[in-house]
């Protein structure tokens, strides 16, 4: 059988108009299953992301014993087994392209009485995962990973965890919600100190789930051998896919969009500062609470944008939005600067060389640097080839770059656009970005 690859092909230039909810928090529905799997009682869940990465979650969880029901679409109910009661599972959890997935799940699973093996696909193999492995050593896990600090992950059960007091030397919320999760099975007190806020949702839901965290500015705290109790969560729209809407809105003249339900996190909106600094018109409308998370309308104009020195304190805040953030700067007049985000290079793809060569195909000048890039805006892009990777969130970002390309752009290997963001071809078609897609021969140029 041959292999195959999806190509997306977006034709160049147009404009977007309409309302539309993306689709659900990735964050937050990993979250949602992990939590409600070892609570007690059932937990319901709603606007569940029916992603790859999140469906891979549900998976593993499945194969350690948990009931998890999908009466309909976004509708997920976790029967809870409680803190102790998940059960070994017949093989090796497979998490795809997750690395919340396999990350959270080191922390988790290192309080289990048994053993397991993460695995992952290729992109995923090659990520860090001595970021985490290192400090949950020091709790007391057992963990083998592969040369480097790479997966797989074989986690021993029955280790005895005790609390540490870890200052994380990297700004990731994957760390920190990783030690939280070992830290519920520890003995005795586990803070986790962030340099920098990242995103919170695992301590929010925690708290959501009756589970007592301490915060005090960048300290996280909390105390093993505690219960949770299951909690219904509404899962906003995800504040990471609707970043594709406000970057596209905003380069496309004439363009108006609203974007429903959107999650406005304080620790997740960096891509608002940033586009509003470049001139961007966004509104906030309609503020609400929602499951213990600030949701919001997001409506959206087009915009003379210009080019910034990328605020080095926005950058946790915007970890996944640089891919359409570079495209937004490509398109601004002057010149772009981003320092301080070194973690780019670790990510889904190496999203600082992946975006470069993509750019330099549309004619963009730029020059990259370890830790960043300077990118020189133009009045148009030109159409062309570029290469995603595998990388769902450069296949999103180069699809709307078309709409200020002067012809279409070709996106290779783009299927993995499932993993966070199911459904974004039809849901951009309808507010005006078209993106067709083409199944290839694996091997075939673009
Ligand atoms: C995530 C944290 C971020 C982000 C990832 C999701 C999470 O990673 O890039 O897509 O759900 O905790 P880091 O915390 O490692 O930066």
């Amino acid at each position: 059988m041959t292999a195959h690859r999806t190509d997306f092909i977006a034709s160049g230039g147009g404009s977007l108009r309409g309302e539309i909810r993306v689709a659900g928090d990735k964050s937050i529905s990993h979250r949602s299953i992990m939590l409600g799997s070892i609570a007690e009682g059932v937990t319901e869940v709603e606007g569940f992301l029916e992603g790859e990465d999140s469906l891979a979650t549900l998976a593993a969880f499945r194969a350690m014993g948990v009931r998890i029901d999908r009466p309909s679409a976004g509708r997920v109910s976790v029967h809870g087994v409680g803190l102790h009661g998940l059960r070994v599972p017949a093989g090796d959890l497979d998490l795809g392209n997750s690395g919340t997935s396999m990350r959270l799940l080191a922390g988790l699973l290192s309080g289990q009485s048994f053993d397991t093996r993460l695995i992952g696909d290729s992109s995923l193999t090659r990520r860090p995962m001595a970021r985490v492995a290192d400090p949950l050593r020091q709790m007391g896990a057992r963990i083998d990973t592969a040369e480097g600090g790479r997966p797989p992950l074989l986690i021993h059960g029955g280790a005895a965890l005790h609390g540490i007091d870890y200052r994380m030397p990297v700004a990731s919320a994957q760390v920190k919600s990783s030690l939280l999760l070992a830290g519920l099975y520890a003995e005795g007190t586990t803070t986790v100190v962030e340099p920098a806020p990242t995103r919170d949702h695992t301590e929010r839901m925690l708290s959501g789930f009756g589970y007592k965290v301490r915060r005090e500015g960048s300290l996280a705290q909390l105390q093993g051998g505690g219960r949770l109790v299951a909690a219904d969560i509404q899962v906003p729209a995800d504040i990471s896919s609707a970043a594709f809407f406000l970057v596209a809105a905003s380069i496309a003249r004439g363009s108006d969009v609203l974007l429903k339900d959107v999650g406005i996190n304080p620790t997740r909106t960096g891509v608002i500062g940033i586009l509003r600094l470049m001139g961007a018109s966004i509104e906030v409308v309609s503020e609400r609470e929602s499951g213990g998370e600030p949701v919001a309308d997001l409506r959206v104009r087009g915009a003379a944008l210009r080019g910034i020195e990328i605020p080095v304190d926005l950058v946790p805040l915007a970890i996944d939005e640089f891919p359409v953030l570079f495209v937004a700067a490509a398109c601004a007049e002057g010149e772009t600067l981003l320092r301080g985000a070194e973690e780019l290079r670790v990510k889904e793809s190496d999203r600082i060389e992946v975006m470069a060569s993509g750019l330099r195909a549309l004619g963009v000048e730029l020059e990259t640097f370890p830790d960043g890039i300077r990118i020189c805006g133009r009045a148009s892009l030109a159409g062309g080839s570029v290469d995603s990777c595998g990388d769902h969130r450069i296949a999103m970002a180069f699809s709307v770059a078309s709409l200020r390309a002067t012809d279409a752009i070709t996106i290779s290997d783009c299927a993995n656009v499932a993993t966070s963001f199911p459904g974004f071809r039809p849901l951009a078609a309808s507010v005006g970005l078209t993106v067709e897609e083409r199944s290839v021969p694996s091997g075939t140029g673009p």
